[in-house]
């Protein structure tokens, strides 16, 4: 169920659930935690399930301006020292990997084991941050389905939309629900993030990367570079899946999560 905490300057929304070793799950842009759905409720069985909204999206307070993944990070740290729980495995998706590469940096400590699906590594470019810059103002001015219309078409494998339509509407609804002042303010806040490359031989825990075969944000070949960066990681593409991978095909996915959790 949908639980709320108070931090300093924000109140973070978060579904818990299920007991076992804790399992953090991010999300990606500009979403909420309802995109674990696939997730959450089957992994619950062996696991506690941790799946906050980031600030600014779903039913978290919102931030205007801009919010740094620097910013999430210690919001997830805080959530959960408020939770009691030292550690997690932290399972995290595009920007939710983002917000991952810089609990790393901050508080490596919390992180227990790592799932990184569909995300990058690399820092934007000049161009590519300015697009962001460019597509907040837009949603700010013109609300949150110029995110919906620009981000939609590249999240998901051509399957997906051929099979499973609804799981795509379901993801405009969700986008279309958050509030525009919340996703500008992530948006900047990527556009100013660190490259992460430099850590990945640092990273001394198990980790698993989870990548969509027709990803066209986070491809396979970058992925598959990231790998054979992390010392010890396992990379696993899963077939007629995009961007979504997780949402896509949770059952290929999740058995691949179980297999690595009790590794
Ligand atoms: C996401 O899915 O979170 C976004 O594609 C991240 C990004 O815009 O870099």
């Amino acid at each position: 169920m949908l639980k709320i905490v108070t931090l300093n300057d924000a109140t973070l929304a978060y579904y818990d659930a299920g007991q076992g070793p804790p399992m953090l799950f991010l999300h990606g842009f500009p979403l909420d935690h309802t995109m674990w759905r696939g997730q959450l409720d089957a992994l619950a069985d062996k696991f506690r399930v941790i799946a906050p909204d980031l600030r600014g999206f779903g039913r978290s307070s919102v931030t205007p301006g801009t919010v740094t993944m620097a910013q999430h990070a210690a919001d997830c740290s805080a959530l959960l020292f408020a939770l009691g729980i030292g550690n997690a495995a932290v399972c995290a998706l595009s920007m939710g990997g983002y917000v991952a590469w810089q609990l790393l940096r901050q508080r490596r400590w919390r992180v227990e084991r790592l799932i990184l699906c569909d995300t990058r590594a690399v820092a934007d470019t000049p161009e590519g941050a300015a697009g962001r810059h460019k597509m907040a103002d837009q949603v700010l001015r013109e609300g949150s389905r110029v995110a919906a219309m620009l981000m939609l078409p590249k999240l998901f494998a051509e399957r997906t939309a051929r099979d499973q339509p609804a799981v795509i509407d379901q993801t405009r609804e969700t986008m279309l629900a958050n509030q525009p002042e919340g996703i500008a303010a992530s948006q900047r806040g990527m556009a100013e993030r660190e490259d992460a490359r430099p850590l990945l031989a640092t990273i001394n825990k198990p980790t698993l990367l989870i990548v969509g075969q027709e990803d066209q944000i986070s491809t396979v070949e970058e992925m598959t570079g990231m790998a054979a960066a992390i010392p010890g990681a396992e990379l696993f593409v899963v077939p007629g899946a995009g961007h979504m991978a997780p949402l896509e095909a949770p059952a290929a996915v999740n058995a691949k999560i179980r297999a690595f959790m009790t590794s």
